[in-house]
């Protein structure tokens, strides 16, 4: 039987009680489809600081670097918030990771099911046509590592503070070939986005992704949009759009626009791959929902799992090359939805069910 390898980092908040559905979906999908999990847990965010006095032990990173992908849960809360930026969490665990790994290609696939239009903040003639968007974002270079990056006290005593937003050919050829993979398994278009008419860093990515593109399949329908029109359309019309393609901030910013014309950031997974492969010939991954901590209902046992299970899927799909099991999870949670199941992040006021709940629907639809 074929053993998969991954570690689990469930990290804060809801994130241990939506990872615990996500690997029993996994083991249950193993025994359907033939393969067999090899998994351990370690701290990371939060409970790295309290645990280790880092929010990315060296033990967590050690235990990562000898498997073949990371099912991510999320970090950070309220008990850290009042640490300085660079230690909290969320930047210094999931920063880290990203260059550890060289994660640079993050897809964040938007999906609407029609059946949750009514989640969307957009309007529901636009919403009810259901919305399937994939952001591909540069995740590990231009302004969020660029260097020079720092803060320095001028002579007439302001301060300044600098950021540096740099970006090479192959990184932007790197990220464009993901982009083309993705766009010839959906409906062949991408779109790019930058800020040609003023960054230079965006002249140089336009010529770029074009070239690529014409280079490695000039049967994909290519276009390009300013990062400030592009938000702006998504909400318009997020349907014109099949594969949106862009560096590390515009990603960032675009990719959460995404998210909530998308519903529940309760539904939503990513992946983010690396360069290279891992021992099946994959690339090496990090899955993680795009939801967050939510320490609000942390412990309570209503968390929506569902993208916890869906980033479960997807690294299934990009890690282990397993596309029928992650499309048997995958179809899984959507019969779940559609059979009118609903945690009370899209219930709506209508009766909810709980994290272990839900869980079991999706494990029973897993066939
Ligand atoms: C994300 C987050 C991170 C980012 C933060 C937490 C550093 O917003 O994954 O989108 O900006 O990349
Ligand atoms: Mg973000």
């Amino acid at each position: 039987m074929k053993i998969i390898r991954f570690t689990n980092l469930p990290g804060d908040g809801i994130g241990p009680e939506v990872m615990s559905v996500a690997l029993e979906v996994l083991e249950k999908t193993g025994e359907v489809y033939g393969f067999a999990c090899e998994t351990t847990a370690h701290d990371v965010g939060g409970i790295g600081i309290d645990n280790h006095g880092k929010a990315l032990p060296q033990s967590t990173l050690d235990a990562c670097k000898s498997v073949d992908a990371i099912l991510f849960g999320s970090v950070g809360g309220p008990k850290w918030e009042n640490l300085p930026p660079k230690e909290q969490p969320e930047r210094a665990a999931l920063l880290p990771l990203r260059k550890a790994f060289e994660l640079f290609a993050n897809l964040r696939p938007g999906n609407l099911f029609p059946e949750l239009a009514d989640l969307s903040p957009l309007r529901s003639d636009v919403a009810s046509a259901g919305i399937d968007v994939l952001c591909v974002r540069e995740l590990t270079g231009g302004i969020y590592f660029g260097q020079p990056k720092n803060t320095r006290t001028l002579e007439d005593g302001q301060k300044e503070a600098v950021d540096t937003m740099v970006y090479r050919t192959g990184e932007i050829q790197r990220i464009t070939e993901v982009a083309v993979k993705a766009a010839a398994l959906r409906d062949k278009k991408i779109c790019s986005v930058d800020k040609a008419n003023v960054l230079e860093t965006s002249i140089l990515w336009r010529q770029t992704v074009s070239e690529c593109v014409q280079k490695l399949d000039p049967s994909i329908e290519l276009s390009h949009m300013y990062v400030d029109n592009a938000a702006m359309q998504l909400v318009r019309n997020p349907n014109q759009f099949d594969v949106l393609l862009t560096e590390n901030m515009f990603g960032d910013i675009l990719s959460d626009e995404l998210a909530v014309i998308c519903g529940s950031l309760g539904m939503l997974a990513s992946a983010s791959l690396g360069t290279g492969t891992n021992s099946n010939n994959f690339p090496f991954g990090l899955y993680e929902p795009a939801g967050g901590t939510a320490p609000d209902i942390a412990g309570k046992g209503v968390a929506n799992p569902c993208a916890q299970v869906l980033s479960a899927a997807l690294m299934l799909r990009y890690s282990f090359g397993l596309e029928e099991a992650a499309l048997a999870i995958e179809n899984a949670v959507k019969e779940t939805i559609r059979s009118g199941l609903r945690t009370g992040d899209i219930a709506q006021g209508a009766p909810a069910v709980g994290t272990t709940e839900m869980g079991s629907a999706i494990l029973s639809r897993i066939a």
